[in-house]
């Protein structure tokens, strides 16, 4: 039974999942301190999870009907993501695995993106392309088991995510983006407006700058009394060419691997239209429930299974790494 531990950014979670990959626990408390500042503050978030990290410990267990006594392995998220937040969740995986004498498995936060669908019911098992698009990042991998995992291609400049959130901001809407954008996109015509999606650009990298830009203009051309009467057609066009931006991508990454299996991940991948747009593709494509595609720690477990366990002389010095750091020998 492997407890797993993840703070990297604003929700504290915990999660009991079994050797197999069944979630009988996952625990998500969400800060929701941070809506005022427009974003999330880095010591409000590490204040936060100390004040609440050893609860939702508590909580996962007592849910999934075990004890401290029934856990054989302890998984953290390491990195990449706030790191006085992490640090939390880092001590407290730790201060158990010591404790109990029991294995600790330091996770990376994307790998947890990228492998939530292999978490049962859904089970989907590589060889797959994945899409991760969260909110710090965006890249395409091909996953040939869970322990070869090689990057077909990212983004240029702002994550999916990002670009959601600022042009959630752009429309007046509150922090996080995502689920605001959504919903008011619901009640407008996606079609309303051309927003650049850099399809004609090959390859699998991709951008949001110019979308985000071309939104700023565009909400400027219209002025206020426009703008705002046709907030809906404006949030709906903007939706449609971060998806079309994605979708694109993923169809030249199938087809550039002849692998006609997909699988989707982080919190963008909560987005109804491109979950849609996604699993119309000619391929095979899992995309995991709602709660799993946002920050959970169930997905740090999924990980943990496929890794090995840290020396025990490498317990006591493990640290934590940031957004940003992921591509240096920390990560991997
Ligand atoms: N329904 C939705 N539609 C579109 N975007 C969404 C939706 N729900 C959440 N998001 C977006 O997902 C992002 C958060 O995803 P996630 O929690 O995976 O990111 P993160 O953990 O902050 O970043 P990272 O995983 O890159 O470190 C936010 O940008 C948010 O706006
Ligand atoms: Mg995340």
């Amino acid at each position: 039974m492997i407890l797993a531990i993840e703070t990297s950014c604003d929700d504290t979670c915990a999660a009991v999942v079994t050797d197999d990959g069944e979630i009988r626990s996952n625990v998500i408390s969400s800060q929701g301190i941070h809506d005022a500042y427009g974003g999330v503050v880095p010591e409000l978030a590490a204040r936060a999870h100390a004040e609440r990290c050893d609860l939702v410990v508590a909580d996962a267990l007592r849910t999934a009907g075990i004890t401290l006594d029934d856990v054989t392995r302890v998984a953290v998220t390491r990195g990449p993501g706030l790191v006085g937040a992490l640090l939390v969740g880092l001590q407290t995986a730790k201060a158990i695995a010591v404790g109990r004498g029991l294995p600790l498995i330091a996770v990376d936060h994307l790998e947890g993106h990228l492998l939530a669908c292999t978490l049962q019911p859904v089970s989907f098992e590589p060889p797959f392309v994945a899409l991760v698009a969260s909110g710090g990042h965006t890249f395409l991998s091909r996953v040939d088991d869970a322990g070869t995992i090689e990057e077909l291609g990212g983004t240029l400049d702002d994550a999916a995510g990002e670009a959601i959130d600022k042009g959630a901001r752009l429309l007046g809407l509150p922090y996080p983006g995502g689920p605001a954008l959504e919903r008011l996109a619901a009640d407008g015509d996606p079609t309303a407006f051309a927003f650049p999606t850099g399809a004609k650009v090959q390859g699998l990298d991709c951008s949001f700058s110019g979308l985000k830009t071309s939104l700023l203009y565009k909400v400027r051309d219209l002025g206020d009394e426009e703008a705002s009467a046709r907030r809906a057609d404006l949030a709906a066009s903007y939706q449609r060419a971060v998806v079309e931006t994605l979708a694109v991508r993923v169809e030249r990454a199938l087809r550039a691997t002849g692998l006609r299996r997909l699988a989707v991940g982080g919190g963008v991948a909560a987005n109804g239209p491109l979950r849609e747009r996604l699993r119309a593709l000619d391929a095979e494509v899992a995309i995991p429930d709602r709660s799993l595609c946002t920050d959970n720690a169930a997905m740090i477990a999924a990980v943990a299974r496929h890794r090995p366990a840290l020396a025990e002389a490498d317990v006591a010095g493990l640290e934590a790494y940031a957004t940003g750091q992921r591509r240096t020998a920390a990560a991997r």
